[in-house]
């Protein structure tokens, strides 16, 4: 029992931590108390290998129902046709999903054309070195990436239907993890039906701005979407596969029996609360102010001469470079965390360092609109993150590995005792109080 209360004296630690610091990492987003009991509900008691009315397993009366509900909602969720679409809620997490679209459709050997990593891409889709194939999707499909335009940091849809052409993919996928703008769906879609490719929209990141209609749709124009439930859509760890209808029985049968075993219908529970609360007033009231809040973030930094990656947003996120600033995303990020302010730090267009030290700084709005934050309180933040960056501008991570090791921990210190930190962390402290998580 003594093991058992240093684990719950752990979790308590850790929501206090919640509570008490701004979650500023776009991924990230406080749940309902309802999706939380869901999933903690004995829902995950149950195995249900198999479809709804098509198990494994006996004793799936109810469960079934827990299931077609959950896909029912989700294609509701995003205005879709039944007799158009098909929403498939079991992929264990965004990765996996992402897999089991591969497997539906791709052979061995296949070409995939995705996002470059460091310009903001995602790992799963077919991350790899030109001299290490780093993941198993890399190392099962023959990948090519591309690129932003080096000046305006942007998608540069003549380049990418020009390397297409000589390509010849049979997968497209648009989407990542730190590409502040809007995707343009339509032309993608063209480009890749164009060289007879399947296109693939991950909309991981976007999922919830999408449903309430503050971020464009990519559904008009794609064959298969995938999303996290857990972002931006503020349900639990999970993902959706929407498809095309006549792409369902080899999605279906990717998922089960091709990459996993039984559902997690408790987290199912969960995705079909949150998918609910997405057609409220209040989600669109959040999913807009989520949009407005990190214009507000990049609009500051703008103003005080940051580099802005795309000069701004159109989502929940916000890119810095830091590199005009001499110093880089690990030594702010851990300077603010300090504070009490926590982000991610994050490679940039036309990266000149490795991901552990990398140049930027992604930071995202919806946990503090979750909270109730709006313009008065992101200028309020963005001012003190400014404060920070000019504190520590002009500091570098030694690349030498002993020089790095000292550095490392000397900075460590250093971050504890600085008083303009601590004094930032009194007032974040006192902010988080007046909004309540
Ligand atoms: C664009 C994108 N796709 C896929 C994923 C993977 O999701 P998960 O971490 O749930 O596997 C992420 C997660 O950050 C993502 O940003």
């Amino acid at each position: 029992m003594k093991k058992q209360d240093e684990l719950f004296r752990l979790i308590k630690l850790e929501e206090k931590r919640q509570r008490d610091t701004l979650m500023m990492i776009p991924s990230e987003n406080y749940t309902y108390p309802e999706v939380r009991a869901a999933v903690g509900s004995i829902l995950m008691h149950k195995y249900a290998e198999g479809q709804p009315r098509r198990r494994y397993y006996q004793g799936n009366e109810i469960v079934d129902q827990v299931e077609s509900l959950c896909e029912d909602r989700a294609l509701e969720a995003f205005q879709l046709s039944p007799d158009k679409w098909s929403a498939n809620v079991q992929p264990h997490s965004g990765c996996p999903a992402n897999l089991a679209v591969y497997n539906a459709v791709l052979e061995v050997g296949d070409k995939i054309m995705s996002m470059y990593l460091p310009d903001g891409g995602h790992l799963s889709h077919g991350w790899q070195l030109p001299d290490k194939k780093v993941t198993l999707v890399s190392k099962i499909y023959n990948v090519e990436f591309y690129k932003l335009d080096p000046v305006t940091r942007l998608l540069d849809y003549n380049a990418i239907e020009e390397q297409a052409i000589k390509y010849k993919p049979k997968m497209m996928i648009s989407g990542g993890t730190a590409y502040p703008r809007e995707i343009d769906y339509k032309r993608l879609s063209k480009i890749a039906h164009r060289v007879g490719a399947y296109y693939l929209s991950d909309i991981a990141h976007e999922a919830g701005l999408i449903a309430a209609g503050a971020c464009k749709s990519p559904f008009p124009y794609t064959d298969f979407v995938t999303m996290t439930t857990h972002k931006t859509l503020r349900g639990p760890r999970g993902a959706i596969i929407f498809c095309k209808k006549e792409f369902e029985e080899a999605i279906d049968f990717s998922i089960i029996p091709g990459l996993q075993g039984g559902p997690h219908l408790h987290s199912i529970a969960g995705i079909a609360v949150a998918l609910e609360k997405t057609k409220t007033p209040e989600f669109k009231k959040y999913a807009f102010q989520t949009v407005k809040n990190a214009k507000e973030l990049a609009k500051y930094f703008s103003e005080k001469g940051l580099d802005v990656v795309s000069d701004g947003t159109d989502k929940h996120l916000v890119l810095l470079d830091l590199r005009k600033n001499k110093t880089n995303g690990w030594v702010v990020a851990w300077a603010l965390e300090a504070a009490g302010i926590v982000v991610n730090r994050n490679t940039v267009p036309n990266e000149t360092a490795t991901p552990f030290y990398p140049s930027g700084l992604r930071m995202g709005s919806p946990a503090l609109t979750v909270r109730g934050m709006k313009e008065r309180e992101m200028k309020l933040i963005a001012g003190w993150i400014y404060e920070i960056i000019q504190k520590y501008s002009n500091i570098q991570t030694p690349s030498e590995k002993d020089a790095r090791k000292t550095f490392v921990s000397g900075f460590y210190k250093r971050i504890e005792k600085d008083k303009l930190l601590n004094d930032i962390n009194k007032k974040v402290v006192s902010l988080c109080r007046k909004f309540p998580v």
